[in-house]
């Protein structure tokens, strides 16, 4: 079978303020993997992913997302085959959005109140918030929920128009430890059905890389550090050295 490319990035330059923080990088998903990203603060982890949404365009080099090319294809087109997940979407998402609205506004990419309804999104939007139990909430106001029933929300958004990738960007950071060990079993659910999206999640912490998660991308400075098979990324030598730190010991959950 073909092997199909999902991201490749090539050459990458990113700008910002004046200052490089990507730098000539190169990157490729295919299908079947799933990625996590890690890397210090200011590594450059968001940059990426909003080049990869087409929020932020890359100074040098090419961004392609399933064969379409930044530039050339449409940003709706675009967004069509990606959700998102990250900490601005719960910020700009008004408080009193209905939860029906917040979950339908990934449909196209909005954050907000969402115009009209059409009867076969709001089959996906109930399908969505079914799937993480969440079905009495639709009528609730987002700006009502805990961070728990907040995340379920976003995550039902950036799955509502069945995408192809979708970016996490530290989607679990506001949960309590309860909470996040109960986002992983709806995670891992949603990794292993025939039908799952490919997953790139940004983390600093070592336990939210899920046994699913086969590949890890390392960042430091704005370069690669590495980019590989799971294992590998999270030797305990790479891992510490790309955050900054001695060493990382078995006992360590938070690197
Ligand atoms: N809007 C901006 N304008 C100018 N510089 C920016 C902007 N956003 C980010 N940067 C800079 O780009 C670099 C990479 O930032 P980025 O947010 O991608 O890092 P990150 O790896 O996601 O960090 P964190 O772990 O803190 O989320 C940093 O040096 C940051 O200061
Ligand atoms: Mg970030």
């Amino acid at each position: 079978m073909k092997e199909t490319i999902v991201i490749n990035l090539s050459r990458i330059t990113v700008r910002r303020g004046g200052r490089v923080v990507l730098k000539d990088l190169d990157w490729t998903t295919r299908r079947g993997e799933h990625w996590f990203i890690m890397g210090q603060n200011g590594s450059g982890k968001t940059t990426l992913t909003e080049l990869l949404l087409g929020y932020l365009w890359a100074s040098e080099g090419q961004v392609e997302v399933l064969g379409r090319q930044f530039g050339r294809a449409s940003l709706p087109e675009l967004r069509r085959f990606t959700g998102y997940v990250a900490p601005w979407i719960f910020r700009r998402m008004p408080p009193e959005t209905p939860v029906e609205d917040a979950v339908a506004s990934g449909w196209d990419a909005s954050v907000g109140r969402y115009g009209c309804i059409s009867p076969a999104l709001r089959r996906s939007v109930t399908r969505w918030l079914n799937f993480f139990g969440c079905r009495g909430l639709k009528k609730r106001l987002f700006g009502e929920l805990s961070s728990g029933q907040q995340l379920k929300v976003v995550l039902a958004r950036a799955l509502v128009h069945n995408p192809a990738l979708v970016i996490l960007d530290e989607p679990f950071s506001l949960l309590d430890l309860g909470a996040r060990v109960r986002m992983y079993r709806y995670l891992e659910k949603l990794a292993l059905r025939k039908d799952a999206p490919q997953f790139v999640m940004v983390t600093h912490h070592r336990e939210d890389v899920l046994p699913f998660f086969n590949q890890g991308l390392l960042l430091k400075g704005g370069k690669v550090e590495f980019a590989g098979e799971r294992t590998a990324a999270l030797a305990p030598a790479r891992i510490a050295a790309v955050i900054g730190i001695d060493k990382v010991t078995a006992e360590r959950y938070f690197v």
